[in-house]
């Protein structure tokens, strides 16, 4: 929860894939509609990857832009940390590919999943390895290629995912948005809400597995919608009590860009006005461990975030994990 004094962030990029798929066109190969589509979950686009493109060359992109807003030298970077559900490889980890891509030494790379919540989980990590002091500065990036476990004959899945990567630059000091705590955790009593079936330890790849497409993400979208905004005022409330700080003194939220509804929902709850939310789904979809480091980025480059403003972004995905983060700008 509260680590006493925590990391910086010393610069934030992003990236995404130039092919845009509006709901018009996903309507053509789906039988869906723009209208389902916007009035259920507020996506009106998104962004994929092409065949060449997998999810360590979206990483590389984002991270490039969040080293250069740093303004740091890579030799300073002793830590890679990517949080990702669709690595380039089972292994090795595309934090590894990411490290030789960007050329930096020979630092600690390592893949970080928690689905959804994957890029907070990491920023809770890479902040706890640098208060070690064995650590000075870390990237830590989020980043999906769903196109790549999406299944097209599921139309209630497939509308709503997209590609992208975000990227922070953490260091112990500096100039930059002061991280302040963090509130993580997972419930595993449910893993199939959310789930790719095969293609792991306990169902390897087959003829059958494949035939029955079972290499594709699943989910039962009604449990996780309930799920989703019960844990991630949980996780608001929790760490917000532990900095003895009310929900009314929050200036923005950045919350995991999944379904606006969602969002809405998460806003009555901690009654909030839902103005202090960032929303970019309507042209992103739901970029699972990018979507928060998406949000904060254009949120950064808009100009909304104000030194001193207080920041909370929130996620929860598949596991169940949820994370919370707080941060002053
Ligand atoms: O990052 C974490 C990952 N996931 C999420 O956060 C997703 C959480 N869940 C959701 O966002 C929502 O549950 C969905 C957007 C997935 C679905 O919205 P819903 O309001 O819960 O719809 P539903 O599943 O209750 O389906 C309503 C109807 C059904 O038809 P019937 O049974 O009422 O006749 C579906 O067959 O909508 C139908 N439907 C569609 N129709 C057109 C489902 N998908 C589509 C579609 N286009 N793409």
């Amino acid at each position: 929860m509260s680590t006493g004094e925590c990391s910086v962030i010393l610069g934030v990029g992003s990236f995404v894939p130039s092919k845009v798929v509006d709901n018009a066109e996903l309507s053509k190969k789906v039988d869906t509609s723009d209208e389902w589509i916007q009035s259920r979950t507020g996506i009106q686009q998104r962004h994929f990857a092409d065949d060449q493109e997998s999810t360590s060359d979206l990483a590389l992109g984002a991270a490039r832009n969040a080293i250069s807003n740093a303004g740091i030298s890579t030799d300073l970077i002793d830590l890679v940390v990517v949080a990702t559900i669709t690595p380039d490889m089972a292994f090795p980890s595309t934090a590894c590919q990411l490290q030789h891509k960007l050329g930096l030494g020979k630092v600690a790379s390592f893949d970080l999943e928690a689905a959804c919540s994957g890029f907070l989980y990491a920023l809770d990590v890479a902040d706890a390895m640098l208060a070690s002091g064995r650590y000075r500065h870390a990237l830590v990036v989020g980043a999906e290629k769903m196109s790549s476990i999406m299944d097209w004959k599921d139309r209630t899945t497939c509308v709503l995912f997209g590609d992208g990567a975000g990227a922070v630059v953490l260091g112990r000091k500096g100039k930059g948005p002061q991280l302040l705590g963090f509130q993580s955790g997972a419930d595993g009593a449910n893993p199939t809400l959310l789930y790719q079936p095969a293609g792991g330890s306990k169902a390897p790849a087959s003829k059958n597995s494949i035939e029955n497409r079972e290499h594709f993400l699943r989910m039962n979208g009604r449990e996780i919608f309930k799920s989703a905004v019960r844990v991630m005022e949980m996780a608001s409330r929790q760490l917000l009590a532990a900095h003895d700080i009310d929900p009314a003194e929050v200036d923005h939220v950045i919350p995991h860009q999944a379904n606006v509804r969602i969002v809405e929902s998460l806003a009555n709850r901690l009654e909030l006005p839902i103005d202090k939310f960032f929303c970019n789904l309507e042209r992103h979809g739901n970029t699972s461990a990018a979507s928060i480091p998406l949000a904060l980025d254009e949120a950064t480059r808009l100009g909304i975030l104000k030194p001193g403003q207080l920041g909370l972004m929130v996620a929860f995905g598949a596991g169940l994990t949820w994370s919370a983060t707080l941060v002053r700008f």
